[in-house]
């Protein structure tokens, strides 16, 4: 989507010059690829407008640029605790530091993608905003914030932003204008996408985890045969799914709303039963619903919590929309409770093939979410689907989403060390399977964790079988729950940290997937030891040392 016009010049009707399309820059910070999407449809509408769009990756924007822009365009997500996304981390850092420039003549508009079940709602994106206006720059129009199911606040969004920059073109001739927007028509897109998913069937869906495991996660194989989808090691796979009809009926008999009754969805009208299996988020709770469903049915109590964030949100913990509903039972109509609920988002899956290997079918890793709460026995959305009530032959919704921020290194003799205990290991085994493809001769380190050798070693068999052929060089383990003291990934790390600084003054590239609440966290801090340690650095130095890996490229993460 990105159309690069500056420097265009076309015949002139009239003698007068002609000042060139005005330049602006659209960037996004981005986890999952929304703020990449709205970015991208931000630059086409700008495009088409008749302006010199550059929309870039905040990973491969160059901090120096900043001081020319004029025009600016910030999409962002937010990440865990507040924090930017990987992507946004190094621009972030350069923007709060001393050598951010003053702004006076940039004009800025910041729009933030966030999920208000989190306590830092847009953190990021305010931070943004508040630093550019610190730093001396002008907002064309105010922020928003938006929640996850964000698409037509977004569009109105950039309705308004669009307008703001009107009066940009005003001294491009009209002529000119004309002419640029033909030849910046952005290209059709031809395959399936997050609006228009593929159809595809599930070939496999086996549990690779043991009969005790405390885990039940599942190897999934879905044909991707006659959808032209392509995707690279690193990609992950976007999945829709049916919520559980047996939880929709429940969710009905409480609400006392007959299963046929007719809602409206946007354009559509269709029985509440479809909506709410279709189109409608149950496995996952927010708080926007119990503010809606507490005004619906009346309820004080529920409207006080509503209204009480840190409270709400622990509230929240654990609970789907049913165990809200089963809590405070009301009386609504069937349209006040389609309204109260959020559209279902689909689910990003790392996955766990590569192309090279597998051809038109891509695997994937999937835990399925699973546990008791409030005496009752409660699924996750996508995984459940996947797991339990899709069976092999029967379709599903999926498209790729590219990450171009986790990526093999582009040189096949450049080492990796991959660090991915429990469904972590998934775009692992498709670098391994790439890299085997290709006849890499790169070095291969896996770090592997989970919590019992004899349940839950994943792939154990393709794994050992690599690492007799050669092509993993070395495969290290963390069984955390068969020591009396439990053993984690980073605890192989510091074991290792000889030949881990080794590899990375090898020029070896880090990767880390899974979780990131604490397991990424807990890595970061265990390879700022080793660096300290090993290189002679103190902790400044040493984080020094892991941003330079990360704005080379070369220390990637994927965590969720
Ligand atoms: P545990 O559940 O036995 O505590 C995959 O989930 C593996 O990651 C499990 O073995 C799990 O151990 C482990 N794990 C849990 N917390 C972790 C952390 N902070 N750092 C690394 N691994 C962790």
């Amino acid at each position: 989507a990105s159309a690069q016009l500056a420097g265009q010049t076309l015949a002139a009707p009239s003698a007068a010059p002609i000042a060139a399309a005005p330049s602006l820059t659209v960037l996004f910070g981005s986890q999952t690829g929304n703020a990449k999407h709205v970015a991208e449809d931000i630059a086409a509408a700008a495009t088409a407008k008749g302006f010199a769009v550059k929309v870039q990756d905040l990973a491969e924007y160059k901090n120096t640029s900043l001081k020319n822009e004029r025009l600016l365009v910030m999409v962002t997500s937010t990440y865990g605790e507040g924090e930017p996304p990987e992507n946004a981390i190094s621009f972030y850092n350069f923007l709060f530091s001393k050598k951010a420039p003053a702004l006076p003549e940039l004009r800025y508009a910041v729009l933030g993608l966030g999920d208000t079940s989190y306590e830092f709602f847009c953190k990021t994106a305010q931070d943004f905003d508040e630093r550019f206006a610190a730093l001396g720059a002008k907002a064309l129009i105010a922020r928003a914030d938006l929640d996850v199911d964000y698409a037509e606040q977004a569009a109105q969004w950039q309705q308004q932003l669009i307008k703001a920059l009107e009066p940009e073109l005003a001294q491009v001739s009209s002529a000119v204008a004309v002419d640029l927007t033909s030849v910046a028509a952005p290209a059709a897109v031809s395959s399936y996408n997050k609006q228009q998913p593929f159809s595809a069937e599930l070939y496999t869906n086996q549990k690779i985890t043991g009969r005790d495991s405390t885990k039940d996660v599942r190897h999934i194989e879905i044909s991707l045969a006659g959808s032209g989808l392509t995707y690279q090691p690193g990609d992950a796979l976007g999945v829709y799914f049916r919520n559980d009809p047996l939880l929709v009926r429940e969710l009905l008999l409480l609400t006392g709303i007959a299963s046929n009754t007719p809602v409206q969805l946007a354009e559509l009208q269709l029985p509440i039963a479809e909506a709410l299996i279709e189109h409608l988020e149950l496995t996952q709770s927010y708080p926007g619903f119990v503010s809606r469903y507490a005004t619906a049915i009346g309820h004080a109590e529920l409207q006080t919590l509503a209204a009480d964030k840190v409270a709400l949100r622990q509230y929240l913990a654990d609970r789907q929309i049913i165990d809200i509903v089963r809590d405070y039972p009301g009386l609504l109509n069937a349209q006040q409770l389609v309204d109260a609920l959020r559209k279902q988002q689909p689910r990003l899956y790392s996955i766990a093939s590569s192309q090279a290997e597998v051809e038109d079918e891509v695997h994937l890793t999937v835990g399925v979410v699973r546990y008791n709460a409030f005496n009752l026995l409660h699924l996750g959305g996508a995984s459940g689907f996947l797991a339990e009530r899709l069976a092999e032959g029967e379709q599903i919704k999926v498209f790729v989403e590219q990450n171009n921020n986790f990526r093999l290194p582009e040189n096949d003799d450049t080492p990796i060390i991959m660090i991915g205990p429990g469904t972590g290991i998934a775009p692992f085994r498709a670098f391994l399977q790439e890299r085997d493809a290709r006849g890499a001769s790169g070095k291969n380190w896996l770090f592997f964790g989970n919590p019992h050798f004899t349940q839950d070693f994943l792939y154990q068999v393709e794994l050992q079988n690599y690492l007799k052929q050669g092509l993993l060089n070395k495969l290290d383990v963390a069984f955390s729950r068969d020591t009396a003291e439990k053993i984690y990934v980073q605890h192989k790390l510091m074991q290792q940290a000889a030949t881990v600084w080794q590899w990375l003054e090898q020029g070896a590239h880090l990767y880390i997937c899974g979780d990131g609440n604490r397991m990424a966290k807990d890595v970061h801090q265990a390879l700022l030891s080793i660096i300290q340690q090993q290189g002679g650095k103190d902790e400044k130095a040493a984080q020094h040392y892991l941003d330079q890996l990360r704005v080379a490229k070369r220390y990637q993460k994927d965590v969720y």
